[in-house]
């Protein structure tokens, strides 16, 4: 549990399952929260109702994250291909974002969140603009969870982009590109200094990761469940985290000797 959240507020915190081990949970966890469309035209609904409930899931899947003491969590709530679907849609999105964010800064203030924003923001809606400035200063200081909202997010946009401003430093003479190494590129990408992602979880069952975190994904242990976003809770996130902890993570190397 993070102290921030246990002692800044009176809020009921949810204790670790048993069986996980807290001594192997991933720090950082990122998902691809997909399904919202289908969970609401199951039920007979338009796609945005989904879209809404959307929205608890992830709040839920943050405060379990939290409690449980997962260091990060990064998630994927609108890509650079997201903007082709129906303009009805694409602003219903818009206008969620932005009543959510009014409405829940504070609460993340009170709770020690440190929230940013990872992807092109400038696209994005200006009163939406300013709510993402607010928020992020507001919330800069936070001690406990680390929340990244990948908004107008693509991996290929943000691997040109770091090019771009290490290709811009060496014309202006500042870098040898001699020296761009792994750790120079990736100090240019919107994750600078974060650790990478241990764990991806998709939800929704699709085996593909629709241009999310291209780079940072390069080890991450995969999670896929057929749940629906606006479905995932506790036990879906227990599910995963148990997946995760049975993983035998080698990083190209061998297993150690019994
Ligand atoms: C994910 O749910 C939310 C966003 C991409 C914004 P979808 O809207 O993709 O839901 P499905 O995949 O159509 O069911
Ligand atoms: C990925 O979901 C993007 C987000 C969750 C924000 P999509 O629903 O857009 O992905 P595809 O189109 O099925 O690959
Ligand atoms: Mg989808």
């Amino acid at each position: 549990m993070s102290r921030a959240l246990a002692t800044s507020s009176t809020r009921q915190t949810h204790p670790l399952p048993a069986g996980l081990d807290p001594a192997r949970l991933p720090a950082h966890v990122a998902v691809i929260m997909d399904g919202n469309g289908r969970w609401a035209q199951r039920r007979g609904l338009p796609r945005v109702v989904g879209h809404r409930a959307g929205v608890e899931a992830l709040k839920r899947t943050l405060r379990l994250c939290s409690d449980w003491g997962v260091g990060a969590l990064t998630a994927y709530a609108f890509s650079t291909e997201n903007w082709n679907r129906p303009g009805e849609e694409v602003n219903f999105l818009m206008a969620l974002f932005e009543r959510v964010l009014q409405r829940e800064i504070e609460g993340l203030e009170r709770e020690e969140v440190c929230i940013r924003f990872l992807g092109d923001l400038e696209p994005l809606p200006l009163g939406l603009q300013n709510l993402i400035a607010k928020a992020t200063a507001r919330t800069a200081a936070g001690s406990g969870i680390r929340f990244n909202v990948c908004t107008n997010y693509g991996g290929r946009a943000e691997l040109v982009r770091a090019a771009r401003r290490l290709a811009q430093r060496a014309a202006e003479g500042e870098l040898d590109p001699a020296s761009i190494d792994e750790q120079c590129f990736a100090a240019e990408l919107h994750t600078a200094g974060q650790l990478d992602p241990d764990l991806l979880i998709r939800t929704s069952g699709e085996h593909r990761i629709s241009n999310f975190l291209l780079w940072q994904l390069a080890y991450a242990e995969l999670h896929i469940t057929d749940v629906l976003w606006p479905d995932f809770d506790g036990e879906a996130l227990h599910a995963a985290l148990l997946d995760y902890q049975n993983r035998q993570r080698r990083f190209g190397g061998v297993d150690p000797a019994p």
